[in-house]
């Protein structure tokens, strides 16, 4: 099967021209002005945009979490990602207390058996490292195409790691060819002032950010960049939410340490006083590190522009307002932490990022897919648009208007951060490995589609 899109601007990280783009099988062939070959299929993109697909470096689809499990599993999770543009993801595969890596990523490898829209990889999020065990099998998994190690330094009593786990990771990981990737936050402090609100009978939604201070997500990213270069890790900072982290990763990247990080949609675009909403709608909010004075939106804009933060992922971690969220009814400790965003990305980084003047249209395909592709060994297989490349394909209306809304997204969650929110551009057709997965508003391929994906270790490429 070949395609031939014609006449569209291909935009990638570093150029945009008016071109054809030819492919052949699932890889793209060739690329140029008026291409004179025979398509099995032509698509006119004339006016539109030809990006590469983008990439989200970190979601969570049907994963057990603060005492339920996320709503959207691989399928209605991968399919919100296909309309918003996304064409390949990074999950996370969580190591249960006393598991064998092998066994986690069993279990996580499952989940996607047969279910798959998109492609995708795991990272491992280790939560339980023994000698003679998990200590020695950690160091293999690169060889396994896992080639990022994630721990979080907060999430007491559940997901989060001693100083002790997350430096002896980032010694395997210096000697594997390993990413570190940490979700940092004091979870130390920030379980006491958790007690000491609940104890006060401070229990809305307000005081998850109120216990959670921007401080010690500084603190926590000040200390994990340390502990990075004493054991020689690369380092890789999830969800930057505030300047506090900013500032320490700055520094960091200032010296050419091996740091890195990212922030994620929702925080241009929400802040504290939205955990007031009316009615418990405050929980839809509920999500970590927590939402933050309005004052931190144009510090992650300027981070971003100026490659201080390489990506903007979505953190996807999709739960129902009623009947997930409400078990924090009466405390807000109880409300499973996270929000739906995977089909919203693209456009929102788009509309308020590229229309609006703060970021160029080569920036964010870099922030969405040429730098994950990178950082996460999938780059120049994925992330650009290229001869040999995956034909891993967005056509993207610039002016087309649409009104983003949880009536018409694909996540099975209940609601949208940004109901009602209108957006010039959006999603014409995806492809995936040269084949169409939407067009026309519809989904294009059954589940089974997507292909697990084996990413290089960190710095090489894969071909
Ligand atoms: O609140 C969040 N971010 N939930 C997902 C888990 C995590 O910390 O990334
Ligand atoms: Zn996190
Ligand atoms: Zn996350």
């Amino acid at each position: 099967m070949s395609v031939l899109i014609k006449g569209g601007r291909v935009v990638t990280a570093a150029d945009s021209t008016v071109a054809d783009v030819f492919i052949e099988g699932e890889r793209i062939s060739l690329i140029g002005a008026s291409l004179d070959v025979d398509a099995d299929r032509v698509i006119d993109a004339t006016g539109k945009l030809v990006l590469p697909g983008a990439i989200d470096p970190h979601t969570h689809l049907d994963m057990p979490f603060g005492g339920t499990v996320t709503i959207d599993d691989v399928t209605s999770g991968q399919t919100a990602a296909a309309f918003g543009g996304t064409t390949c993801h990074v999950d996370f595969c969580i190591q249960g207390q006393g598991q064998s890596f092998a066994e986690a990523l069993a279990g996580w490898h499952e989940k996607r058996e047969g279910k798959a829209i998109i492609d995708n990889g795991f990272h491992i999020a280790v939560t339980d490292l023994t000698d003679g065990g998990t200590l020695e099998e950690l160091a293999t998994l690169p060889e396994q195409g896992i080639t990022s190690y994630k721990l979080f330094m907060a999430y007491q009593g559940a997901l989060m790691v001693d100083d002790e786990t997350l430096f002896r990771t980032m010694q395997v990981a210096a000697e594997t060819g390993a990413l570190v990737m940490v979700h940092a936050e004091n979870g130390d402090a920030i379980d006491v002032l958790v007690r000491e609100a609940l104890a006060a009978g401070n229990t809305a939604p307000r005081y998850h950010a109120l216990t959670r201070p921007p401080e010690l997500e500084g603190e926590a990213t000040n200390r994990a960049i340390q502990l990075a270069r004493i054991a020689g890790a690369p380092l890789y900072v999830v969800h930057v939410t505030c300047k506090n982290a900013v500032d320490a990763i700055r520094t960091a990247r200032d010296q050419n340490w091996a740091v890195w990080g990212e922030t994620c949609t929702q925080y241009f675009f929400t802040d504290i006083t939205d955990l007031d909403e009316p009615d418990f709608g405050g929980a839809k909010y509920v999500f970590s590190p927590p939402v933050r004075d309005k004052s931190n939106q144009s510090v992650l804009w300027d981070a971003v522009r100026t490659d201080v933060l390489s990506a903007i992922s979505t953190d996807h971690c999709a739960f129902l307002l009623d009947g997930q969220k409400t078990m924090g009814k009466d405390d807000f400790s109880k409300i499973p932490n996270g929000a739906p965003g995977l089909e919203d990305r693209l456009k929102m980084i788009h509309h308020f990022g590229v229309n609006e003047g703060r970021i160029t249209l080569n920036r964010m395909v870099d922030l969405l897919s040429t730098s994950p592709a990178k950082l996460f060994g999938l780059y120049p297989r994925k992330g650009t648009i290229a001869p040999g490349s995956d034909a891993d394909i967005v056509i993207f209306d610039p002016n087309r208007k649409t009104i983003i809304s949880a009536m018409t997204q694909h996540s099975k969650s209940d609601y949208n951060l940004y109901e009602g929110t209108e957006v010039t551009g959006d999603v014409d057709v995806t492809l995936i490995r040269g084949t169409v997965v939407v067009e026309d508003g519809v989904l294009q391929v059954e589940p089974g589609f997507g292909q697990f994906v084996e990413r290089a270790k960190f710095g090489e490429q894969l071909l």
